[in-house]
């Protein structure tokens, strides 16, 4: 495969764009650091020639706090993996991993196992782009799947899923491209692989408010809230992958809690700000803060 884009990997390189981007940052100003990233994003020489500062002036004029969005997101899940992962946890499945390296970026105990899950397609690409030579490469296992049509717990368990092993689950900005009930079937097999012992799941979700009352996912004084938000979920449509799904957060919860998970903890852009962007002095201003998606953290009943 050559690394023209294609269709299955729209909203992947997107991300891995801001990552590259607030990867080029003073070590002291950023929020993360993917050493990968350039890999995958088509124009990454420019995007570098451009610069942090310039690139997120850009960002800012289309629709502004929409890179802080992803990099808080990316940070958010660092977080809770570095903390968590060493102490807590045996297996990491990463579901709809895209061109995310978090298992190579992170500093990760070499016991744990990590899967990473996504479309075939998709997963050839990153690993072609990959260089040979990764930290804690022997650690991944590689599972294709679509999850509109094919159980993850199969898929996982024919890759080597241990049940008796405790597991943290991360699904990061997935659930808004695929349907309710491919969501819905996904944390039906997540519970069911992890019946047997601990685990936390991760989910990001897009806020129902978006699609209803766009102006109430946005800051105070926020340019032309209703615009930037159609802008957002146009620029997905047009690689391919349209939003499709909106939850409130009860429904969310109520998803999780069916299948066994309390939520312990969501936050958005908002209330990362002072924990991440205000250490590295570049607090959001309330006319940039929006609030996209809902970050989740839940915890198995057991
Ligand atoms: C916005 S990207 C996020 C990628 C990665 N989690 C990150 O944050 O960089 C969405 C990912 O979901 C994957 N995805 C979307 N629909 C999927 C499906 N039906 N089955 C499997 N993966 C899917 C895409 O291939 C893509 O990698």
């Amino acid at each position: 495969m050559n690394g023209i884009i294609f269709r299955k990997d729209g909203t992947a390189q997107g991300v891995a764009k801001q990552r590259l981007i607030e990867s080029l940052a003073k070590p002291n100003e950023r929020v993360i650091n993917d050493p990968y990233a350039d890999r995958f994003v088509l124009g990454a020489s420019l995007i570098k020639f451009l610069g942090h500062k310039l690139n997120v002036w850009l960002a800012q004029k289309l629709v502004p706090g929409f890179h802080e969005h992803l990099i808080s997101r990316t940070r958010f899940i660092d977080d809770l993996i570095e903390k968590n992962a060493a102490s807590e946890f045996e297996q990491y499945v990463i579901l709809g991993a895209g061109y995310d390296c978090r298992a190579h970026r992170l500093e990760l105990p070499s016991s744990l196992r990590i899967f990473e899950v996504d479309q075939s397609e998709v997963q050839a690409r990153k690993r072609s782009k990959l260089p040979e030579e990764l930290p804690n490469a022997e650690n991944i296992t590689y599972v294709a799947i679509d999850f509109t049509d094919q159980s993850i717990s199969e898929q996982l368990l024919d890759a080597g899923f241990d049940q008796s092993k405790s597991t943290v689950f991360t699904l990061e900005g997935v659930s808004q491209y695929i349907t309710k009930e491919a969501f819905r079937s996904t944390i039906k097999d997540v519970a069911t692989l992890a019946q047997k012992t601990n685990s936390i799941v991760f989910v990001s979700y897009a806020n129902e408010l978006l699609n209803k009352v766009p102006e109430a996912c946005f800051g105070a004084g926020y340019p032309s809230a209703e615009k930037r938000a159609r802008l957002i979920t146009y620029g997905s449509e047009k690689v391919g992958e349209p939003w499709m799904s909106f939850y409130t957060a009860e429904e969310m919860e109520s998803v999780l809690w069916q299948y066994g998970y309390s939520i312990v903890e969501s936050v958005t852009l908002k209330d990362l700000n002072s924990q991440y962007f205000a250490p590295v002095g570049r607090t959001i201003p309330e006319n940039q803060l929006l609030q996209l998606e809902h970050f989740v953290i839940a915890k198995s009943k057991k």
